[in-house]
């Protein structure tokens, strides 16, 4: 039976088919919408084009934040329902197996409250695959390598390092200065210097769209001095100074791992180099800033967004990895 892989984010959830590739790209977003009976249930990118605009009795959450399980019955709801989402005419197995992506630091407890929660959600059997491990294996490394490997995620609500070695992970760092983060900082700047209220959907693609743009972007958001809607135009040069800040705490945080890894495997990275996965990977001057700091070369993969869900559908295949204590 092939395992799917899913690959639960604090902002994205992607659902890979050993076969058919991604099924399933849309917000980490949940919304109880009251209806005549009971509540009806709204998922991804629907539920993302409610938030903010939900009548009172409605419920919107995020299952997970920071890989972490934040309330049990949401992520039970949640996956029940993207089970039903993604399996229609797609899997002809009821109760599919599938590997989870989790923090490389998750505790026994989290790990365990996730395993539950993904079990009640109607999935026959789950494991976890800590997500840069994943990522490695959705950009094509091969774990079982000798070698000493790298790995950085860096999605909304987590930035971390793994490094590894056939597996097994020597050593490892994690902070929480990552996309959401430079989405707060987005609008704080466009609140102070422009005196205009984004919404954090907003802010998020306006920061997606500086990551690629060259022209000054658009910005459609309330005036903070009289309540009104306004246009304002931002240079792309304002986001990057922006984020710059977060950007600098997050590869402080990370570029330290360095201290722990074995003098032995030094030319192992400095060969391979560090492959930076992740949503964010694409963030301004991330990729050159962790390459300063660590003094290796640091490449982004071909779909950083999406290597890590490939990654665990690919680990359905690969039981030694599964049951490997992480
Ligand atoms: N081109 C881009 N430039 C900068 N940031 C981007 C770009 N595209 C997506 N992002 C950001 O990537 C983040 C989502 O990445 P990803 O899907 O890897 O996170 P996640 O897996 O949901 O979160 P986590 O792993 O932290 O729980 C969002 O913060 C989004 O704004
Ligand atoms: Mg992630």
């Amino acid at each position: 039976m092939a395992d799917i892989g899913i690959d639960l984010g604090t902002g994205t959830t992607v659902v890979c088919h050993p076969r058919d590739g991604v099924v399933y790209d849309e917000p980490s977003l949940l919304v109880e919408w009251p209806a005549r009976r009971g509540r009806e249930l709204i998922l991804g990118n629907d539920a993302a084009a409610l938030d903010g605009r939900t009548p009172p009795g409605a419920r919107t959450g995020r299952p997970v934040r920071g890989g972490a399980v934040t309330d049990l019955s949401l992520v039970r709801t949640y996956l029940h329902e993207l089970l039903r989402r993604t399996s229609r005419n797609r899997w002809r197995v009821r109760r599919p197996h599938a590997v989870l992506s989790c923090p490389v630091d998750a505790t026994p407890l989290e790990r365990r409250a996730l395993l539950e929660a993904a079990e009640e959600a109607g999935l026959g059997h789950a494991d976890l695959l800590p997500a840069p491990l994943a990522g490695a294996l959705g950009c094509g490394l091969d774990l079982a390598d000798a070698r000493v490997q790298a790995v950085a995620d860096v999605g909304a609500g987590t930035a971390e390092i793994a490094v590894f070695c056939r597996g097994t992970v020597l050593t490892r760092r994690s902070c929480r200065h990552a996309g959401d983060e430079m989405t707060a900082a987005v609008r704080t700047h466009l609140r102070e210097h422009h005196g205009l209220h984004l919404s954090e959907a907003a802010a998020d693609a306006l920061k997606v769209r500086a990551s690629a743009a060259r022209e000054p972007l658009a910005a459609e958001g309330r005036d903070v001095a009289t309540g009104r809607p306004r246009v304002v135009t931002v240079e792309v040069a304002e986001i990057e100074a922006a984020l710059a800040p977060v950007v600098r705490r997050a590869v402080g945080a990370l570029a330290d791992f360095l201290d722990d890894v074995p003098v032995a495997g030094i030319p192992d990275l400095l060969a391979g180099g560090v492959v930076l996965a992740g949503g964010s990977a694409p963030a301004p001057h991330l990729r050159d800033e962790l390459e300063a700091a660590l003094g290796v070369p640091v490449k982004v993969p071909d779909r950083p967004r999406t290597c890590v869900a490939e990654g665990l559908a690919l680990a359905g295949g690969r039981p030694e990895l599964r049951a490997r204590p992480a």
